[in-house]
């Protein structure tokens, strides 16, 4: 399948892995990127730049398709080393990183001078357009379903990326909900040259998390995720569990009180023990609604070949009969 996505970041199909705290290893963003996708691995979870200088090269010995870096600008406890990742990004050699988060503007300079492209992750049409003005490359346009940061708009992906594609003239790939064959025609139908995935490749074999982990998703239905942190204007769709629940009395008790220091034992540093120790009621964790199409564990590569078989059957088969004389 070509579509502009594919052509500007040199890969086969248009599937994107975005960036996941404590699931973006090496393992991922290089399956991912072998069976024809674009692999990312996550910039922060590396605690130094000089860790995640060796996780690109981690990467780079298990695979020679091209991968990315995710570089996320949300409120962090403390300020990361960002110049310090981005040099370890260009010296690595890397061609794609996507941002997340503020407006990367500041950063933009540099990373196209190394020929790097930029996809910046948007929860709005305002976002992306504002991310097209700076000059990003491409948007990856991410609605009210997804897992982790949906915004404060809440405007689901059937209204989101028609309204993206009204508006934006850089490449866009829809971000939010997405998991099989269905998921990829409907985006290019509404407009999307292409798809990114963060729930959907944390349940495959090589995602390098505990099996409880992938085993929760697959047990979840579309209705067991919660958004947090709404009063705090830092929203993020979790997966429920007893740390949530606890979570969200505190966020009912408090109210416009709420500080994030009254959260931070189910919020802050929890991610290691959720994604690593498999200690599944540690604190809240990101997942999409999407958990409610999730009912199996491939590998990386099974998942992409079967979502770009379907989306072909779907466009070939099932759509061309509807036109059919
Ligand atoms: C466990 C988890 C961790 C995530 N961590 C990050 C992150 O660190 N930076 C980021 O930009 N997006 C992060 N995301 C968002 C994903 O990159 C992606 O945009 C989102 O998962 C898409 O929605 P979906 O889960 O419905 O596919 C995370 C998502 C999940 C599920």
């Amino acid at each position: 399948m070509k579509t502009r996505i594919t052509e500007l970041f040199g890969i086969r199909h248009p599937i994107i892995q975005g960036g996941m705290h404590y699931v973006g290893f090496a393992e991922l963003a290089a399956a991912v990127s072998n069976a024809g996708g674009l692999g990312i691995i996550t910039g922060l979870t590396q605690k130094t730049p000089e860790l995640l200088a060796h996780e690109i090269r981690r990467c780079r010995e298990m695979t020679d398709q091209p991968f990315g870096v995710n570089l996320t600008f949300l409120p962090t406890v403390t300020s990361p080393d960002y110049p310090g990742y981005i040099k370890a990004i260009v010296d690595g050699g890397v061609k794609v990183v996507e941002t997340a988060g503020n407006n990367p503007q500041k950063w933009l300079p540099g990373l196209h001078e190394a020929g790097i492209k930029v996809i910046h992750k948007c929860t709005s049409v305002r976002h992306s357009l504002k991310a097209q003005a700076i000059g990003c490359d491409a948007v990856s346009v991410d609605g009210f379903e997804c897992g982790g940061h949906p915004g404060e708009d809440d405007v689901p992906n059937f209204i989101l990326l028609p309204r993206a594609a009204d508006e934006l003239k850089i490449p866009f790939v829809a971000s939010g909900g997405m998991a099989d064959g269905r998921s990829l025609v409907a985006a290019l139908a509404l407009g999307a040259e292409g798809m990114n995935m963060g729930t959907r490749f944390i349940a495959t074999k090589e995602a390098p998390v505990h099996e409880r982990v992938k085993q929760a998703i697959v047990a979840a239905s579309e209705l067991d995720t919660r958004l947090v942190m709404r009063p705090l204007r830092n929203t993020e769709r979790v997966l429920n569990n007893a740390a949530v629940e606890r979570l969200l009395q505190k966020e009912r008790t408090l109210g416009a009180a709420l500080k994030f220091d009254d959260i931070i034992e189910e919020v802050a540093g929890v991610y290691p023990r959720i994604m690593k120790e498999g200690e599944m009621d540690a604190g809240a964790w990101s997942c999409g609604m999407v958990a409610g199409l999730i009912h199996d564990v491939p590998t990386v590569k099974e998942l992409v070949d079967r979502i770009m078989s379907e989306a072909e059957a779907i466009i070939t088969k099932r759509l061309a009969g509807f036109v059919a004389a």
